[in-house]
């Protein structure tokens, strides 16, 4: 099997559709019959979470993998897909990293040995562009930028823009960002769509085909530890995250 193909989702704004992100898409992977691993690297544990598994109550989170050099198969659980689990330690693991050498490349040494044993492994990170974000995209090849369709939400692009570039430039230049993804988009209202049109006219081929329009399944799926593809299995939500599958397995 051919080393995975490492995608870290990444916007420093908050509630964009991250950890839905990652979730949904690597389960689209693995309906499509590939090996998915997800990697939770924020505090808040909400990846982690949304498969069913509470973050304060793990021997061994990727905290221990980051900070202690445990092997990463201790912290993986095996549900809709492997899930290497987060927890709040993490909050403190940027300071716990700062002192060390390689401090950047932590998780990218740590998933080194269990690379050839997935086709995919999508990295949820929290809304931060700080050293727990930067060892996400130093970790990657590609990166996933989802975007809430609001004037505002679109403003911050240009500095995450900014640290792919350096980090390309100093830690990994293998990155590249595979696109942007449109989230949580209402269809009715006329600002999404001008929000939409400002976002082509900047991002043109790099904004994904597919579109994630607003559902409440999205908040409902995660109280059951599942993703949509599994509490709703037919619905236009599961659907949508299927068609961003196949963008990433085809190309646009
Ligand atoms: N398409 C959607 N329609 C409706 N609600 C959604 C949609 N996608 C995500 N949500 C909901 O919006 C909230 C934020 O989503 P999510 O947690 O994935 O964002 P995030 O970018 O990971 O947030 P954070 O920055 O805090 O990590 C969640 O309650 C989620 O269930
Ligand atoms: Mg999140």
């Amino acid at each position: 099997m051919s080393p995975a193909t490492i995608i870290t989702f990444a916007n420093q704004k908050g509630g964009v559709a991250k950890t839905t992100t990652a979730l949904n898409l690597a389960c689209a992977l693995a309906e499509s019959g590939h090996k998915v691993l997800c990697i939770d690297m924020d505090p808040q544990g909400n990846l982690t979470m949304s498969q069913g598994i509470d973050p304060e109550d793990l021997p061994c989170s990727i905290f221990d993998v980051l900070v202690d050099g445990i092997d990463i198969r201790e912290a993986i659980y095996k549900r809709e897909i492997d899930i290497a689990v987060g927890s709040i330690d993490l909050a403190g693991a940027e300071i716990a990293l700062s002192s060390k050498i390689g401090r950047e490349r932590a998780l990218s040494k740590a998933i080194a040995p269990i690379r050839d044993d997935y086709d995919f492994i999508c990295i949820d990170t929290p809304p931060s562009l700080g050293l727990l974000t930067i060892n996400a995209l130093t970790a990657s090849n590609k990166v996933i930028v989802p975007v809430q369709c609001e004037y505002l939400s679109m403003r911050g692009l240009a500095q995450l823009q900014s640290t792919v570039r350096m980090i390309k430039e100093d830690l990994n230049p293998s990155l590249e960002i595979e696109g942007i993804l449109p989230t949580l988009v209402d269809t009715r209202t006329l600002h999404a769509k001008e929000a939409l049109e400002l976002l082509e006219e900047h991002f043109g081929d790099r904004v994904f085909a597919s579109r994630i329009r607003k559902t409440v399944r999205f908040a409902e799926a995660p109280v059951r530890g599942m993703s949509v593809l599994k509490y709703d299995p037919t619905g236009t939500a599961a659907g949508a995250y299927r068609a961003l599958a196949e963008e990433v397995l085809h190309g646009r």
